[in-house]
Parts: structure tokens; C-alpha cells; sequence
């Protein structure tokens, strides 16, 4: 029994190496369709069970083929992370080790590890020291939690207790959002029962950022208590919002500042990027992910609240068979499960890794290849890029809609690199996110070669 685990781990190991060296010369996106992985993955419940060797391999050959390339130096398509290394390394010894952190009894190693991490995430973002902090799936949860915490502080200010009389003859609470907010803020708050026809959505500028004149006009309609919500990095142009002047509207008026800054607070851990964010210290809450641009393989988010009590009181899950320390932080009172994965030990092997240093210089390199992008890709007549490019984001408009739509299939067709779309102001775009921690000047250099070849066969 012992032995056939080892050949099991060690066949594991095997394979996850192989497909990770086959990823640099993959194309990114598969050529499967689902109905061949229906067939490789589907079929009647197995009645009778396999060995777990041949389970694993059985896996591997139906599942792979259907594998997107994300983590690798060619997928640029959405903000998504390279899984780093020795994040991969420590996430497998996360499921070796299999701990439960939902408390410190049932895991002091990741209870701990989630106290320590808390505090060097706070230090590299610049966040107050005395945030609460906790460990999500993503920035959607993040989100999620922060907003709660939110909701039952301004409801607290004004004598209602969310938590045991819930939101059904509540006071109102105003919600105040930028336009350009990611779509996700909204399903968060929806879950929190704040309906999108309820929420106040601020007109955001050319780049997405929050109309400071537009805020201050929808603050003076009313005196109700509000939470405002301002963004660290547009999902498209990456543009920061004004904190400071949003935080001088807010100062003598009953409100929290809540900031998603789901990859773009990072800009934070950069000595050259901080002013980009000036202010954003003095918000009340703010969201951010693991697994974009610190590299944690998926899945992994954080919530920073400033008011903790806040914070654990719209999240703490008390029972009486659940042991309690009161002096010690329990993990799961500061997001919405009980049961989960430790997230944090694949976090504190990469920020032991990187360093300070590390982490800023790979954020920096990712920003100077978006300007190197964007540069190149100006030169030529008909290519327009679209956003003041000073994070990792680029987005590129080519001729009119129809001719954008094109160049967006052929470099699908070409399948060298995985790139989006979207719409931005009205208008067709392809979107580049330079986020992954593999990429760098050649590969970029490639991808401009591409694009300016298609463009000038398309527009000849
Ligand atoms: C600005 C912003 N907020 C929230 C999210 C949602 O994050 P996640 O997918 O990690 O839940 C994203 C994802 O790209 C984002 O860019």
C-alpha cells in the first residue's frame, strides 16, 4: 500500500512536470472541442473503480489535450496569473498535507501562515497595520466580503444589526460604484441585497476612471449613509481612480470606501507605480488576488478591512462544537466558509521566493512590456492603441469594428498567442493583459511582430 502511494505520487509528480515543460512550445489555446472531451472525459458512472494509477493516467489523457496553455508566456487573454513555480510546489503539498483551515485547533501551520502572510501582504501593499485580513477563492470573494463588512458597519452607525435582523426593513444604505467597475462588484453586491437597478452608478472618463465631479454631484443628492466603491486597475485599460480626491468628498459625510483592486493594488508593492494610487491607504476596505499578479496557482484572493470588528461580525461562523481561542485569529471568521483550503501556504512560499524585491521588479517588467507593446504598435498606420498604457493592460483598435473583429479571429486562427476581445467606449477592441510571470521581451516582441503582419494583410 505504501509503495503503490509512491508510485502514484511520483507518476503524478512525472506528469505535471512534463505538461509543465510542454507548456512554452503549446500552442495556448486547445484545438479540442467539447464534444471530443465529452467523449474522453464522459461516459456511464463507473460502476467498478479503476487503480488509482490508472485513474490518474486515464485523467491525464482525456483531460490534457482540452488544457488552455494559461499558464504560460503566450496567454494574454484576461487577467490571469503564470502560476509560479514553487506556488505550484507548495499548492501540491497544500493537497498532500490536506489541512482543514477553518480554525487554528484544526490547523495551527495554516492558521499561522495565514497570520503571517496577512502581515507581509500589508506590508508589501503599504496597507494599514491594523486591517483584518482573510484568504478568499478570488476577488470576487473578496469583494464579497469587504461589501459585507461595509453593510453591517454603516447599518451598525445607524442602530441595525444586519447580521440577526437581515435586510428586510432595513435603513437604506446608498451604494455609489463607477460605471466601469468589473461586472463581478455588482454580482457581489446582488448577492449582499443590493439589486444593479438599486446601486448609483458614477460616469466614469475616457480610461474608466470615476467622474470626481460626477461622485460629488451624486454624494450632495442625499445624506444617506453610502459605501462607495472606487477600482484599482480597469479590467481593460488598467486606469487607477482619483482615491484622493474621492477620500476629500467622503471625509465629513457617513460613508465607507471600499477599492476592488483585483490586480491593479499591486502597483502598490512598486516604489515607481505607488503615486499612480495616491490616497489609496485611507479607504476603509480593499480586494485583491493571489493569483494574478503575485503568481499563486488558482485559486487565491484577499480582503483587507480596516475595521475588523466590522469585519468579523459579517463573517465570524460561531458554534458550540467549534473550539474558540479569543486570543487567536480563527481564519474562517473573516471570509464566508468554514471548511476550506490553505491558501496560504502556496502564498508564503512565493513571497519567501520573490522577496519585496522580486515581486516589484516582476510588476515593473510586466508594465515596461505593455509600454514596449504599445510602442511598437503605434508606429504603424491604422493599429491605434486606445488606453494611456501605464500598467500591464493594452487595448488596440484596428480600422473600423469589422476589420477588429477580423484581426481577432486570424490571431485565434494563428493560435501563437491566446488574446480577447471586448468592447470598449462603444468601440471593437483586442485586449492584452501582460500579467503572467513568464512573459517577457521576446515573447513580446513576437506578438507585435504578429499583429503588425496580419494588420497590414488585412488592410493591403
Ligand atoms: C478589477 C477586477 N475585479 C474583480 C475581478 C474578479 O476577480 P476573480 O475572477 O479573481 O474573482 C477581476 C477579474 O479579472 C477584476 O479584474
Amino acid at each position: 500500500m505504501k509503495q503503490e502511494r509512491t508510485d502514484l505520487f511520483r507518476r503524478a509528480f512525472e506528469l505535471g512536470a512534463n505538461y509543465d515543460r510542454q507548456k512554452f512550445d503549446r500552442p495556448p489555446r486547445t484545438g479540442v472541442s467539447r464534444d471530443e472531451l465529452l467523449s474522453s472525459l464522459g461516459g456511464p458512472t463507473p460502476e467498478n473503480g479503476l487503480s488509482e494509477l490508472d485513474a490518474l493516467e486515464a485523467l491525464v489523457k482525456a483531460a490534457e489535450p482540452g488544457l488552455q496553455v494559461s499558464t504560460g508566456a503566450r496567454f494574454m487573454g484576461w487577467v490571469v496569473g503564470g502560476s509560479h513555480p514553487v506556488g505550484m510546489a507548495a499548492d501540491w503539498l497544500t493537497s498532500v498535507w490536506g489541512q482543514n483551515c477553518a480554525n487554528y485547533e484544526c490547523s495551527p501551520a495554516a492558521s499561522v501562515s495565514e497570520d503571517v502572510t496577512a502581515d507581509w501582504l500589508k506590508d508589501l501593499l503599504s496597507l494599514p497595520e491594523e486591517c483584518s485580513v482573510g484568504f478568499t477563492t478570488g476577488a470576487t470573494m473578496a469583494n464579497f466580503t469587504a461589501l459585507a463588512a461595509a453593510r453591517s458597519e454603516m447599518l451598525h452607525r445607524i442602530g441595525w444589526n444586519v447580521e440577526l435582523d437581515g435586510l428586510q426593513g432595513a435603513p437604506r444604505l446608498r451604494i455609489l460604484i463607477g460605471d466601469e467597475a468589473h461586472t463581478t462588484v455588482f454580482t457581489a453586491l446582488s448577492l449582499l441585497g443590493f439589486g444593479r437597478n438599486q446601486v448609483k452608478r458614477v460616469s466614469t472618463d475616457d480610461q474608466g476612471r470615476m467622474r470626481v465631479d460626477a461622485l460629488k454631484e451624486s454624494l450632495e443628492e442625499s445624506d444617506t449613509a453610502a459605501i462607495v466603491i472606487a477600482q484599482a486597475g480597469q479590467i481593460n485599460t488598467g486606469a487607477m481612480d482619483p482615491f484622493k480626491a474621492i477620500l476629500s468628498l467622503l471625509k465629513d459625510r457617513n460613508a465607507w470606501l471600499h477599492v476592488d483592486g483585483a490586480f491593479g493594488l499591486w502597483a502598490l508593492a512598486c516604489p515607481q507605480l505607488r503615486s499612480q494610487l495616491d490616497g489609496v491607504d485611507g479607504a476603509d476596505s480593499w480586494a485583491t488576488d493571489g493569483h494574478k499578479w503575485l503568481q499563486v496557482p488558482y485559486d487565491a484572493g484577499f480582503v483587507f478591512v480596516r475595521h475588523a470588528e466590522a469585519h468579523r461580525r459579517a463573517m465570524a461562523t460561531p458554534a458550540s462544537y467549534l473550539p474558540v481561542q479569543s486570543d487567536i485569529r480563527d481564519p474562517s471568521h473573516y471570509v464566508p466558509e468554514l471548511s476550506r483550503r490553505s491558501r496560504a501556504f502556496a502564498v508564503w512560499a512565493i513571497i519567501k521566493t520573490l522577496g519585496r524585491e522580486g515581486i516589484s521588479e516582476m510588476i515593473i517588467r510586466h508594465c515596461h512590456l505593455a509600454k514596449r507593446l504599445a510602442q511598437q504598435l503605434s508606429q504603424v498606420p491604422g493599429i491605434e492603441i486606445l488606453n494611456q498604457v501605464s500598467l500591464n493592460q493594452v487595448i488596440v483598435g484596428f480600422g473600423d469594428d469589422e476589420q477588429c473583429g477580423k484581426m481577432i479571429e486570424s490571431l485565434a486562427r494563428e493560435n501563437r498567442y491566446l488574446l480577447g476581445g471586448a468592447t470598449w467606449h462603444d468601440r471593437k477592441v483586442l485586449r492584452i493583459s501582460i500579467i503572467s510571470w513568464f512573459i517577457d521581451e521576446a515573447e513580446i516582441d513576437g506578438l507585435a511582430e504578429d499583429i503588425i503582419r496580419l494588420w497590414r494583410e488585412l488592410d493591403a
